[in-house]
């Protein structure tokens, strides 16, 4: 249960509201009159069940006891989290003294990171001195553009160059040291200084993190002698080669509308890339791809391919990171019907990993710059994962043999297992009998021996789109109620529950496609409706993830003052999208509409709900015109409810209407 959960589960909503607003039971709820503006009859009702609030009146607004706190005190929701933490007396674990301090040597390493290669950078562009790594930039193709827009630098030939200048910047040698740059002499010579540059002369590629901060450099020789031919920061404490993915801060926003994202080896190879127009590439730096990685990739798209020179596609190493990779990728269990009619759910992979592999000894960096085209063309026939495991076993493999036969069934067997697509694995299938010259049958019933024995129990996953429209029972809250948290498994920590609600659909469709949303505003408009703002939605991270993309704050996966947990629901909100069928703009505008007109009628429902009880409860305390303004709000309710609710009929009737005429 996260911080938030915790809290709304121990504070009684109605005790913290009751704080600044008297409140009156009415039936299961409570009434009172709004805090939020001037008004004789209350309109203001508080729901103890759901933990929610909402003003029927003037203000139209509503949400948790979050956002009732940052409403009436005017806070942001880190203080309004202090504020009910401490009431609720749930350890916020202020940061500790020890906390604070590490997160201050991280910022001050992330500052002389950046500040080493803005003056790597002046070296290359500015300096006589930096006129050989110019020159070696400009043969390999590489124009002024690309030099800075990713701030590519030259240390100089020196022992204390950039030692001298972040001195002279009043860095202290002890953050030089840890930052990676200088390197401590072993034995002190007096009169000397007791450290080093660690780069020199060489060509500077600083590695950014995805707010474009320098954390660490990969640094290319530019003499035959120098070994090795990359240096790179050692393993620091900002700087964690294995999770670093090179140029994502570049490439992040590419990878979304071109759908994929193309893995390569070489800082080189990303620089051509990009210089070409083709801003989907990021590099794993040479080594194996890590769990790390591609849980970051994931949060941009499920499909990863892998750019892989001839040698290296041979390779039992490249085989070994494609296993790790393959692991480290999220499963889906999906249920499956026994022929006993029994449901066992299979694990499918969530990822389409796909293997390009480039003629011998050309670079991706080579075929980039010969023609783009050429490059494009190998991106579209990158291979399923699959696929290209059956040619290495083709011809890794003696299938002549009933050893080479079994470690085929052993290789393949399991990624087999995996394909979520029943034709596709159907094929496998069949591939693989040939393979080893056996009946298609006998290979079913390998397969089937082969399965888990004792499927984990499946891990909550959000169901896919078409799950989630059908299952969505309107009349349900609409800000849904976190789920009861399940008990974690031994060694398994529990899996933050995905939003399932209209109100998760609508933002996962909106953080996937923001520069949808002016579209969507004007159709609610010409519709009759009201253009979609943070009062749509209840929970204080919704609203917030809503006001940033409203207000335009929002920049691809962050917004200016983003908490944690709204960071940690956006994250949920981009992996769930990633499910989602891939659908064409005019469809995924009228998904988007469709999610908004729902999460609409839900949230009118659920208030009308309350109205029953609030006018009977004045009926008895003989306020008549309480009685009267709760009956014209049951009225206008209902009539909006009906726009709505006819608005979306016909949009649902349009929508198939489309598909009819299209089949
Ligand atoms: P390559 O040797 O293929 O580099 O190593 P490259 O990008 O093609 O370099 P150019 O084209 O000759 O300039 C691929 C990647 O492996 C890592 C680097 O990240 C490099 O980009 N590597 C390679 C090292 O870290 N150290 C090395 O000594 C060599
Ligand atoms: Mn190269």
């Amino acid at each position: 249960m996260s911080v938030v959960e915790e809290i709304k589960e121990r504070l009684d909503i109605v005790e913290i509201i009751s704080a600044y607003v008297p409140l009156r039971k009415a039936g299961s709820v409570y009434k009172g009159l709004c805090p939020f503006h001037q008004e004789k009859t209350p309109s203001f009702v508080v729901y103890p069940d759901r933990g929610a609030w909402h003003c029927f009146g003037a203000c139209g607004t509503g949400g948790d006891v979050f956002s009732f706190v940052m409403k009436r005190d005017n806070l942001d929701f880190r203080e309004a989290l202090e504020v009910l933490a401490q009431k609720a007396g749930v350890d916020l674990a202020p940061p500790s003294a020890a906390r604070s301090q590490h997160d201050q040597t991280l910022d001050r390493l992330r500052e002389i990171n950046q500040a080493a290669a803005v003056w790597f950078h002046h070296q290359l562009r500015q300096t006589p001195q930096g006129e050989t790594a110019r020159d070696y930039l400009l043969g390999r193709g590489f124009d002024d553009a690309t030099l800075d827009r990713f701030l590519l630098g030259y240390a100089p030939d020196r022992w204390d160059g950039l030692l001298a200048y972040l001195r002279s910047k009043n860095y202290e040698p002890a953050d030089l040291l840890a930052a990676g740059l200088v390197i401590e002499r072993e034995q002190a010579e007096p009169g000397r200084s007791p450290f080093y540059d660690r780069f020199r002369h060489r060509i500077m590629v600083p590695i950014r993190d995805l707010h474009g901060h320098a954390i660490g450099f990969g640094a290319r020789s530019l003499r035959s002698d120098q070994q090795p031919k990359y240096l790179n920061t050692p393993q620091t404490v900002l700087f964690e080669k294995s999770h670093v993915l090179y140029g994502l801060d570049a490439a992040r926003r590419a990878i979304r509308p071109r759908g994929k994202v193309i893995i390569v080896e070489g800082y080189m190879d990303v620089l051509a890339c990009h210089q070409a127009g083709e801003e989907n590439v990021v590099a794993s730096m040479g080594t194996a791809l890590t769990e790390a990685q591609i849980k970051q990739l994931r949060r941009y798209t499920s499909t990863i391919v892998l750019a892989l020179d001839a040698d290296a596609a041979g390779q039992a190493a490249t085989l070994r990171g494609l296993t790790q990779a393959r692991d480290a990728l999220d499963r889906e269990w999906v249920p499956v019907l026994t022929p006993t009619g029994l449901v066992r759910h299979e694990a499918r992979l969530a990822v389409d990993l796909r293997v390009m592999t480039l003629p011998q000894g050309q670079d991706p960096d080579d075929v980039v710059r010969a023609d783009v085209n050429q490059w494009r063309e190998f991106v579209n026939n990158a291979q399923p994962v699959v696929d290209y495991y059956f040619a290495l076993a083709r011809n890794e493999l003696d299938l002549s043999t009933a050893q080479g036969k079994s470690a085929a069934v052993d290789r393949l067997a399991p990624l087999i297992l995996e394909v979520s697509d029943e034709v596709k694995r159907a094929h496998y299938t069949q591939q693989l009998a040939r393979l080893i010259q056996t009946d298609e049958r006998s290979m079913e019933r390998l397969l089937l021996k082969r399965r888990p024995t004792a499927p984990p129990a499946p891990r909550p996953q959000p169901a896919p789109l078409a799950v989630w429209e059908e299952a969505e029972e309107i009349d349900l809250p609409t800000s849904y109620t976190p789920p009861p948290a399940r008990p974690a498994r031994a060694g398994q920590a529990a899996r933050p529950a995905a939003p399932t609600s209209s109100a998760g659909h609508c933002l996962t469709l909106l953080v996937l496609h923001p520069d949808l949303l002016p579209d969507l505003q004007a159709e609610l408009v010409a519709l009759g409706a009201s253009p979609l703002d943070d009062d749509d939605f209840n929970r204080a991270d919704e609203r917030a993830i809503c006001a940033a993309l409203v207000s335009g704050a929002f920049d691809d996966d962050q917004w200016p003052g983003m908490t944690a947990a709204e960071a940690s629901l956006l994250a949920q909100l981009q992996a769930a999208g990633q499910r989602l069928p891939a659908l064409a703009r005019d469809q995924l505008l009228e998904d988007m509409l469709r999610a908004v007109l729902r999460l609409r009628i839900g949230n009118l429902k659920t208030q009308a709900k309350a109205l029953p009880a609030l006018t009977r409860s004045a009926r008895e305390e003989g306020q008549s015109d309480e009685v009267r303004s709760y009956q014209q709000l049951q009225q206008s309710l209902s009539q909006h409810l009906r726009l709505l609710e006819q608005i979306l009929n016909q949009r649902t009737f349009a929508g198939r209407r489309q598909m009819t005429t299209n089949a």
